[in-house]
C-alpha cells in the first residue's frame, strides 16, 4: 500500500468489544475517514494464550487488514501489542500502532511516585507496561497485576453478577497495600469495568490510556501526511463468532448501527 495515501482506511483490532474504547476516541478526533473494526471473539479471551498463539493470530488479521485497502491499523488490544508487536512490525506496507508502546511515553511523565497496571495474564507476564515506562522514567514504582477473569465478564455481559463482583473486587484488594495514585487500565476491556473498580477503591485515579493513544494516532498520521480531510466517514465491523453477542456486549459502552460482518480468518 502507498504510505502517501491519504483515502486508504483505519483498521482496527481487538479480541472483542475491547477495543471500541479506542476506536470510539479515534472517530472523535477523525471524523472523515473510514474506518473497519475486527472483534475477534472466537479467540477471546487473548490474555491467557500463548506468544506464539498470539502471533499466528495477529499475523492472519493483519493479512485479512491487507487486502482491505489499508493505511493503518491500531492495535487496541494490550495483549497483542505487547505480544505480537516485536515480531510483526516490519512485515507490512501500512502503519502499525501498538497501545502500549504508543501511551508509555505520556504515562511516563505523570507527576506521581507510584503507578498501578491492571492488565490481562499475558501483558503483565510481559511486564511491557513496566519496561517500556521505567524505561523512560527509571524511578517511578509500578505495581503490576493480573486480572484473568474481567475479560470475560464484560464480553458475556455479567457486570452485576456477585460473582464478578467478588472477582474485581479481590484484584483490587491485592494492589490496595501497593497505594498507587493512580492505576493504567491496561486491558482495553477494562473501562467497561471502571464504575465497579472505582466502587472498591474510590481514593485513586483511573487511567484509560484511549485519548492519549487516540491523540497520538492523530498527531502521527498527521505528521506522516496520512490524515483524510475530504472524505465522507464510514464504519465497517466483523467479528469471527456470534455478531448478536457483540451487539450486546457492545451496548454498554456505545450504540453500533450496524451488526458485524461474520468472518473465518
Ligand atoms: N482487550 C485486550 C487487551 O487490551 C484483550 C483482552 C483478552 O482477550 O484477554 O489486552
Amino acid at each position: 500500500m502507498d504510505k502517501s495515501n491519504t483515502t486508504g482506511k483505519i483498521a482496527f483490532f481487538d479480541s472483542g468489544v475491547g477495543g471500541l474504547t479506542v476506536y470510539k476516541e479515534v472517530k472523535k478526533l477523525l471524523p472523515y475517514e473510514d474506518f473497519l473494526y475486527f472483534g475477534d471473539t472466537i479467540n477471546m479471551p487473548y490474555g491467557e494464550k500463548t506468544q506464539e498463539e498470539l502471533i499466528k493470530i495477529a499475523r492472519k488479521i493483519f493479512d485479512f487488514f491487507a487486502a482491505k485497502d489499508v493505511k493503518a491499523v491500531v492495535m487496541a488490544c494490550n495483549t497483542t501489542s505487547a505480544m505480537t508487536y516485536e515480531t510483526l512490525k516490519d512485515d507490512y506496507d501500512f502503519k502499525i500502532y501498538p497501545i502500549i508502546q504508543s501511551v508509555a511515553k505520556v504515562m511516563s511523565t505523570l507527576p506521581i511516585e507510584r503507578l498501578g497496571v491492571f492488565a490481562t495474564p499475558a501483558t503483565i507476564n510481559s511486564h511491557a507496561y513496566a519496561k517500556a515506562i521505567n524505561k523512560l522514567n527509571p524511578s517511578l514504582k509500578i505495581t503490576e497485576i493480573a486480572c484473568p477473569a474481567w475479560v470475560r465478564i464484560v464480553e458475556e455481559h455479567r457486570l452485576n453478577q456477585p460473582q464478578s463482583l467478588m472477582q474485581i473486587k479481590e484484584r483490587v484488594n491485592e494492589m490496595l497495600p501497593y497505594n498507587p495514585q493512580k492505576i493504567i487500565l491496561g486491558c482495553t476491556h477494562y473501562p467497561y469495568l471502571k464504575d465497579i473498580i472505582k466502587q472498591f477503591y474510590p481514593e485513586t485515579d483511573l487511567i484509560d490510556p484511549s485519548k492519549h493513544f487516540a491523540q497520538y494516532i492523530k498527531e502521527d498520521l498527521t505528521a506522516s501526511g496520512l490524515i483524510n480531510t475530504a472524505g465522507k466517514g464510514s464504519e465497517h465491523f466483523y467479528v469471527s463468532s456470534n455478531p448478536e453477542n457483540f451487539m450486546t456486549a457492545s451496548k454498554l459502552f456505545c450504540e453500533l448501527n450496524q451488526t458485524p460482518e461474520l468472518v473465518t480468518l
